[in-house]
């Protein structure tokens, strides 16, 4: 494996080489001097086109601690506002001697186009509304270490499941280590192509969390809506929001997840984000160590 492109890619004994890997590296982080030489000598670029807080900071930190150098390079701030193309800001990081490139991009496909512009290897941190691999990785992670299993889990990802890259990257990739999604939303959010996906469809979420191990939230990702989706924000969060008095339904295992950024009061509420059977601090921390996984297998692991 050269690149992480898209869960889809991944057979199921790489993903699993993947979280094993990550259960490994995370004992790194509990010691005093948090830190391995594995990619000393080794110099990643964080390319980031569009907004993030979690995967920016995430992947640096797992950079730094495989002691690889790191540069930050955002659109903002940098000769992109200039004109510059994403072919020849990747030319001049290549130039620069760039062994792995973690890019975000509004553009669905940018990382694949990249990955045919330079040497090093690719990683997918986000590509419009296509894919997130490395989030659904420490998705499965966290389901994993939470509740000792993938196999035969069942998932219900909930929300704007139109324009979420991590519903798509969850559900390829969890179907590949045997766990059984169900995608839940209004009609007007979901795919009109859902059909094809491996996974169950639902419009009621009532009907579903009784039946979940975990039930992921999604944020409705109003900055790529150009039209109405929904007639006003209270009446989402009555119908498709999890609430406490939801959650006392769901079977008492079960979790709740979420990528990331959370809008309390409408998915989620504050009560439910608060609890601890919410586990997306747990995803925050995981991540770091996923993305060190990722990195050491594919720039410097064997
Ligand atoms: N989950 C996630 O991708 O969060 P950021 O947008 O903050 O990176």
């Amino acid at each position: 494996m050269r690149h992480l492109l898209s869960a889809g890619d991944l057979s199921r004994d790489e993903a699993t080489l993947i979280l094993d890997t990550a259960g490994e590296l995370a004992q790194v982080g509990d010691r005093s001097v948090k830190k391995l030489p594995t990619l000393r000598g080794r110099t990643v670029v964080n390319l980031f086109y569009e907004d993030s807080t979690r995967t920016r900071t995430s992947f640096e930190l797992a950079a730094k601690r495989l002691s690889a150098d790191v540069i930050n390079f955002s659109a903002k701030g940098s000769s992109v506002s200039k004109g510059e193309s994403l072919k020849d800001t990747a030319l001049t990081l290549q130039a620069m001697g760039a062994d792995g490139v973690v890019i975000r991009h509004s553009a669905s496909g940018a990382p694949h186009r990249l990955a045919n512009w330079v040497d090093g290897s690719v990683l997918n941190a986000g590509d419009g509304t296509h894919e997130h691999p490395t989030q659904a990785l420490l998705d499965a992670f966290t389901m994993r270490e939470r509740l000792g299993r993938l196999e035969g889990l069942r998932v219900a990802v909930v929300g704007d499941i139109l324009h979420s890259r991590v519903a798509r990257s969850n559900v390829l990739l969890l179907t590949t280590l045997g766990a059984h999604v169900t995608l839940v939303a209004p009609p007007t959010l979901m795919p009109v192509s859902v059909h094809t996906w491996p996974c169950e469809v639902s419009y009621d979420l009532d009907e579903v969390l009784p039946k979940s191990d975990v039930v992921m939230m999604l944020r409705v990702q109003a900055e790529r809506m150009h039209d109405s989706f929904f007639p006003s924000v209270r009446e989402y969060s009555r119908n498709y929001g999890l609430d406490g008095e939801r959650l006392s339904r769901m079977p008492e295992e079960a979790i709740v997840m979420h990528p990331g950024p959370m809008v309390r009061g409408m998915e989620i509420s504050a009560q439910v984000a608060d609890s601890p059977r919410c586990t997306v601090t747990e995803q925050v921390a995981n991540g770091v160590s996923l993305r060190m996984a990722v990195l050491y297998l594919l720039l410097g692991g064997s």
